[in-house]
């Protein structure tokens, strides 16, 4: 059963019922996992749906494409007017998540030829109950790829191969989900989110040079540290057992909002509910995001 069969596709300039937007399984897409996409967030608001920062996941869109050496670059411009249509046409009024994919198709024989094909998709996302209540994290075994053999600010889907790897393993040993250290020990990601923790008052983040994801909402956290909360947030490596003494900690990304963490590997964190820095910062994020408050950094496109 396809619950998301009532859904329309845009799919290369048209918008489809979602059983039509098929992509062959000898496309390098498929073989290779050569493409690369966004996760995006529309929110509703007594004023309508808003998409959140959408003009800086198409840049990232537009970079990751570059990295890839992608035949045709698809601008900012020309996937944002179907993500807007498409959010429109499927007349949703509950949060969703949009995720225009861009990826090489025909039958070449690399994974580096072929023709690049778009699709956007949105469906429908509730928050989950962890958003919460707090997950429970395990330091995963396997390491954050490096930027030495994968481009890892670039959001490809083969990444997420690496993702998957840290994530399942999590789950089959009891937790919510895994956190990775990167190539040199030090704390990177989580399987599809950045990572905070509150330790001695101060709120840190390890850097972008950490084998992370440029996370959009990493980038919103600092600001809402700065502006809303008057707390200057620190980007620098984190290690392991710093971890053990955090007072908070908290996941952040498009899909995972903030998600507070109270337990790694087993290790209660503060008093194992989520913090008080973390809810602070939760409640001015979803004020934004779903439009409770003024919208002053211009991060809100109306659909
Ligand atoms: C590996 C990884 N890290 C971090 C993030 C968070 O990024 P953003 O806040 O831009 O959604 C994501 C989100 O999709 C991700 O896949």
């Amino acid at each position: 059963m396809n619950k998301f069969k009532n859904l329309t596709v845009y799919f290369n300039g048209e918008f489809l019922p979602w059983e039509e937007a098929r992509v062959h399984v000898f496309s390098p897409a498929v073989k290779y996992g050569a493409g690369v996409f966004e996760g995006i967030c529309a929110y509703m608001s007594d004023n309508g749906m808003n998409i959140f920062r959408l003009g800086e996941h198409l840049a990232r869109l537009e970079y990751s494409q570059q990295v890839m050496r992608f035949e045709r670059i698809f601008t900012a411009e020309e996937i944002g007017l179907p993500l807007k249509e498409l959010v429109k046409r499927n007349g949703f009024n509950k949060t969703v998540h949009i995720r225009p994919t861009i990826y090489v198709d025909g039958t070449g024989e690399s994974a580096a030829a072929g023709p690049v094909g778009i699709s956007i998709t949105a469906v429908e996302r509730p928050r989950p109950t962890i958003a919460m209540e707090g997950c429970s994290v395990q330091i995963s075994s396997w390491q954050r790829l490096a930027d030495l053999s994968m481009p890892t600010r670039v959001k490809a889907n083969a990444n997420y191969n690496n993702s998957r790897f840290a994530a399942m393993q999590a789950q089959v040993d009891g937790y919510t989900t895994a956190l990775m250290l990167n190539s040199r020990g030090h704390i990177a990601e989580g399987p599809g989110m950045c990572f905070f923790m509150v330790r001695g008052g101060q709120v840190v983040t390890p850097t972008i040079t950490s084998s992370i994801l440029e996370s959009i909402t990493r980038d919103t956290i600092l600001t809402l540290c700065r502006d809303e909360l008057r707390l200057e947030p620190i980007e620098r490596d984190i290690e392991r057992s710093e971890l053990f003494s955090a007072s908070e900690a908290f996941f952040c990304g498009t899909a995972w909002e903030i998600t507070p963490i109270t337990n790694i590997d087993g290790f209660v964190i503060g008093d194992g509910g989520p913090g008080e820095i973390t809810g602070l910062l939760q409640k001015a994020y979803f004020d934004i995001v779903e439009g409770r408050t003024a919208d002053k950094r211009d991060w809100l496109t109306p659909v």
